[in-house]
């Protein structure tokens, strides 16, 4: 939709993303645009593997997806110990994108390596499906993917963010932790399966 804050162009995104989370971690802050931006300057921790991943320096750009990235994202979710679930099939994603424009995506000399969903209900935002290629993790680059979807979505109105976060899983927990979130003690999600 022309003018739609949501249609902004995966540059605008990368440089405006970590303005909105000014005032709240200084220092996280400053972190997650260099990383956004793909600038972020300590070294990977791990040794190179033969195509020679480990030894790059932190770089990616980060976009909205497009309904030809489907396969590449079921592929890398296939491929990253994901949780697998229902939804991962084309028409999902299909609706997610067309519908929510709510799957961002990151990518490294136009290889797909990180997901993220960031979506708006209208009334909270919520994100799911954090997905970092196994070759390029510890790098900053789920950090940058939530500073970008925190981004999109204070953009559309939300004053709050959420993250389906699964609790005996501790990089997970040691992540969203690392990333400023906190378990909310006085939550319990309810779920009921048509
Ligand atoms: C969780 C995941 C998305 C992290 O991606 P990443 O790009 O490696 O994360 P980052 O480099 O941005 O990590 C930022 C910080 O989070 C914490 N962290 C990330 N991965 C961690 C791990 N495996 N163990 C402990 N802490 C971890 C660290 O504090 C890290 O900072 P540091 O590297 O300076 O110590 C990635 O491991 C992944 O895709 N896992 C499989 C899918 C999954 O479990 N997703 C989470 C669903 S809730």
């Amino acid at each position: 939709m022309a003018g739609d804050p949501d249609d902004a162009p995966a540059s605008t995104l990368t440089e405006s993303a970590g303005r909105s989370m000014r005032g709240r971690r200084r220092y996280a802050n400053r972190r997650s645009r260099q990383l956004m931006e793909g600038r972020a300057t300590a070294a990977p921790r791990r040794s190179a593997d033969a195509s020679g991943y480990g030894r790059q320096m932190a770089s990616w750009t980060i976009r909205p997806a497009a309904t030809v990235d489907i396969d590449a994202v079921l592929g890398l979710w296939g491929s990253s110990d994901a949780m697998p679930s229902s939804t991962d099939n084309p028409s999902a994603l299909t609706r997610l994108i067309n519908e929510f424009n709510g799957l961002l995506l990151a990518e490294r000399a136009g290889v797909l390596i990180g997901t993220l969903i960031a979506t708006w209900d209208g009334w909270r935002g919520n994100m799911y499906r954090l997905v970092v290629d196994q070759r390029v993790r510890r790098q900053g680059l789920a950090l940058a993917l939530v500073a970008a979807g925190e981004e999109r979505l204070t953009r559309l109105g939300c004053r709050r963010f959420s993250a389906l976060v699964t609790d005996t899983h501790d990089h997970a927990v040691s992540f969203w932790t690392a990333a400023g979130y906190s378990a909310d003690p006085t939550m319990t999600r309810y779920v009921k399966m048509p």
